[in-house]
């Protein structure tokens, strides 16, 4: 008779064939699956820390008691429940079993109904542990991914949640998002927190290689497949077996490959340049694009049935001016980081850097901010500025005081806002009324008060009234 997988293991340790037997009867009967051996070697060899049920086992083994197969148990995993089976009168020993941390003992002959209920006990005791264990392990991997993955904005705790659920998966992920916005940080992340986590994390970006080196690269070649390759060289998917491809700018990948590594997607096989049989992989693909996928298939860099493989599960990073205050997080954090990293003091931020910090398109995004902090951090021994001067060049601009009472903060903040959305829609007055919501004559009203053209860096020219759209 075959077990079902989903029934919970118990292992019967008894040298004596017709106890195994009568053991296996009733634990069957209680609804466990069982495995059976007949010596305290054989039944380590059965046991892990991760197994899922509890050890039956007689007190009296040959070559070696059940108190010291015990304790090898409890080297092993102190959390595994084992029951003892004693002979009749043997309570010297059974006292001695408890004390080494046997989960309980019944007594020879025993009794079907108490066997089946101490069983019952003992697993669902080992059932809880292990799911205390995979909590624990749970927590304190979201908090490794916190201080990996940096944000307490909507946007980054969903990230953050999405990363730990598909990283138990081998699901293909495509990671879009603008440049420095962490694709690679989540990549990385998703192979970290995966049971691929031993495995390697190979990364490949077909932008940063010619052209004629990405098929070799790749798929790796036999030796005298063609002149120069005198060696057998094992290509990149292939050394990735067990761990993860990270497939970087996908849209640069060669049009010409790209069949060539949806056959490796859908086959889960390697063809090295010149070999006449295909190799196993077992990778599990991510890839990221910093511009739209959908929009490179229209226009023919990318061959939709590979987006359709590579895209499974999408991911989408937002760009740091949609994440509200992480940008002062960030800063902070990277702040802090560097001053150790330099042995220096983190400078202190003033209200005129952090409504920059708020308000600046970053179109580097987290990359760019990580260089301003960075720069911060060095500058402020010698020469301190304004962070706005750091990252725009722009001497003062003249928008931020150095001082001055709420009333002038209020206008440094606003102005900066309105600046942010001017610049980001390009001076287009619709775009810009709809993101701050704001009515047309309010916005007109507030961009004469604080001097502010639709053109934001030229000069303060009339705002034009007449505008349609
Ligand atoms: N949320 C974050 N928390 C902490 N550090 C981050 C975060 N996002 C990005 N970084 C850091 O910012 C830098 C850029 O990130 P990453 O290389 O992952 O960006 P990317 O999206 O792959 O950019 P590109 O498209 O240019 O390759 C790295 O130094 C990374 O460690
Ligand atoms: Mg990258």
């Amino acid at each position: 008779m075959t077990e079902r997988l989903d029934k919970t293991p118990v292992l019967i340790v008894d040298d004596d064939p017709s106890m195994r037997a009568a053991l296996r009867q009733w634990i069957r009967l209680a609804g466990f699956a069982t495995q059976e051996v007949a010596t305290a070697d054989q039944a380590m060899a059965k046991l892990s820390s991760d197994f899922s049920g509890c050890i039956v086992s007689d007190v009296m083994l040959e070559g070696e008691d059940g108190v010291s197969l015990l304790r090898r148990i409890g080297d092993l995993d102190g959390d595994l429940p084992v029951v003892l089976i004693t002979g009749h009168g043997d309570v010297p020993m059974a006292v001695e079993a408890m004390r080494a941390g046997a989960y309980d003992f019944v007594e020879k002959p025993f009794d079907p109904d108490h066997i089946a209920e101490v069983v019952r006990r003992a697993c669902d005791r080992r059932s809880l542990v292990l799911e205390n264990r995979a909590l624990k392990t749970r927590l304190s991997d979201s908090a490794g991914l916190e201080s990996r993955l940096i944000g307490s904005s909507p946007a980054m705790q969903t990230l953050r949640r999405q990363i730990l659920h598909f990283a138990t998966t081998d699901a293909a992920v495509l990671i879009t998002g603008e440049t420095g916005t962490g694709k690679e940080v989540i990549a990385q992340a998703l192979h970290d927190f995966s049971h691929r986590k031993d495995g390697p994390f190979a990364a490949i970006n077909a932008a940063a290689l010619p052209e004629s080196m990405v098929e070799a690269e790749l798929f790796g070649h036999e030796a005298g497949a063609f002149t120069g390759a005198d060696r057998l060289r094992i290509g990149r998917i292939e050394a990735a077996s067990t761990g993860v491809l990270f497939l970087d700018e996908i849209v640069s990948m060669p049009l010409g490959l790209q069949p060539k590594l949806l056959r490796v997607l859908q086959e889960k096989k390697v063809d090295r340049i010149g070999a006449t049989r295909p190799v196993d992989v077992d990778v599990r693909l991510i890839s990221a694009a910093n511009m739209d996928p959908k929009e490179a298939v229209r226009t023919g860099r990318l061959r939709e049935d590979l987006l359709f493989r590579l895209n499974t599960i999408e991911l989408t990073v937002p760009p740091l001016r949609e994440r509200g205050r992480d940008s002062l997080l960030l800063f902070d954090t990277f702040l802090n980081r560097f001053a150790v990293q330099y042995s220096m003091v983190a400078p202190v931020t003033s209200a005129r850097d952090e409504a920059f910090l708020q308000t600046y398109s970053w179109p580097g995004n987290v990359r760019e901010l990580r260089n301003a902090a960075e720069r911060f951090v060095l500058n402020a021994g010698v020469s301190p500025q304004p962070l706005e001067t750091l990252v725009t060049g722009r001497q003062g601009a003249g928008t931020v005081p150095a001082a001055g009472g709420l009333k002038e903060l209020m206008d440094t903040y606003e102005r900066s806002l309105i600046e942010g959305a001017l610049r980001r829609h390009g001076g287009h007055m619709a775009e810009v009324m709809r993101e701050l919501n704001l009515p047309r004559r309010t916005l007109n009203e507030k961009m004469a008060r604080l001097g502010l053209s639709r053109d934001p860096d030229g000069s303060a020219e009339p705002v034009d009234r007449q505008e349609k759209s």
